[in-house]
């Protein structure tokens, strides 16, 4: 068996995922077109041409632009229903998927409308391939803590609806100069509601955000982390309390996180005992789906067919399943 089919035969589970970076160029036009949008590009291959990025700041920019086609309840409920069927190809049989409502919000759409369009998506494909999906609303770490608390706010009312979905609270976007003391406050709201609580550190911040996202937002699962290694002593301490880190190769490759990927410490991670999990982050903007990540991870790194297998094994354990589901997929 060749081993793109060995690793879309392995059930996996995605953990980091946000969901308006699954927008393809195709999807963005056909969007701007049915809301009426001129877009900035003159041809979908110009649009993704111009994904050349230099740092996370630089992809953030597009990222944030190409989400302004999204408008009304169908457009989000079209972009998340095209990830779930492209994760199920990929042998994902559950995504906990994070989207960012201040995105939207900013724009004028209403928060209602973000929730409805991305929760009527994952329910119809439940029923039409079984995949399950749960979801993050993650705050933007360059807005303020009251605009965060604003979101909260907002998106309260929404809970009881999305009772078997909404279960957890992420922190994206730029991460240097926004360190995780600046949203202390409002995670500590967030555990008190008991939602389940990841949070991005170490991707381009330094080792002591890492540190402080466990320390200072209770960080269940720490989104990226790779610069955590950079410290010995918090890296001992993830591997003992096996702190998930849902690493994104491509992602980290893109944003030049690392230069190439044979230089990625996944592997390193993996062999010291960390539970390290392989993601596809903002796949539409870094060059593959989460069945990507694991080849070109493989292949860069000389991951064997068991260790793939481990990672695979990692995203069940590192998910937000009741035991029971955790239990059936391993
Ligand atoms: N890092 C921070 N914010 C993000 C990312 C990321 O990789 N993707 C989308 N928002
Ligand atoms: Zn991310």
């Amino acid at each position: 068996q060749d081993l793109s089919g060995f690793i879309a035969g392995l059930p996996k589970a995605e953990l980091h995922l946000h969901i308006e970076g699954t927008l393809e160029p195709e999807l963005i036009f056909a969007l701007a077109k049915r809301n009426g949008i001129a877009l900035p590009y003159p041809s979908e291959q110009a649009l993704r041409e111009a994904y050349a990025f230099t740092d996370l700041q630089s992809f953030l920019d597009l990222y944030y632009a190409g989400a302004g086609v999204l408008i009304t309840e169908q457009d989000f409920y079209d972009m998340t229903a095209a990830y779930l069927q492209r994760a199920h190809a990929d042998g994902v049989c559950h995504a906990e998927i994070m989207f960012d409502p201040q995105t939207h919000t900013a724009r004028g759409v209403a928060i209602e409308t973000v929730f409805a369009g991305i929760a009527r998506a994952l329910r119809d494909a439940r029923n039409d391939t079984g995949i399950t999906g749960y979801l993050l609303m993650s705050f933007l770490r360059h807005l303020s803590e009251q605009d965060a608390f604003d979101t909260l706010q907002a998106a309260l009312p929404l809970r009881a609806q999305y009772e078997d979905l909404w279960l957890g609270i992420g922190l994206d976007s730029a991460e240097r100069g926004n360190p995780p003391e600046k949203f202390a406050r409002v995670y500590q709201r967030c555990r008190e509601l008991g939602f389940r609580l990841v949070a991005h550190a170490g991707e381009e911040g330094p080792p002591a955000y890492v540190r402080d996202a466990l320390d200072l937002l209770h960080a269940e699962r720490i989104d990226h982390g790779v610069r955590a290694e950079e410290d010995p002593v918090l890296m001992q301490r993830l591997i003992a309390e096996q702190t998930p880190l849902t690493v994104c190769p491509l992602s980290n490759l893109k944003l030049r996180v690392v230069d190439d990927l044979g230089q990625h410490n996944l592997a390193r991670l993996l062999r010291s005992g960390a539970m390290v999990t392989v993601n596809s982050d903002d796949p539409a903007y870094f060059g593959g789906y989460v069945g990507q990540n694991y080849l070109e991870s493989a292949l860069a790194l000389d991951l064997s067919r068991a260790e793939l297998a481990a990672i695979a094994g990692n995203s069940i354990t590192a998910s937000f399943l009741p035991d029971a589901e955790k239990d059936k997929l391993h």
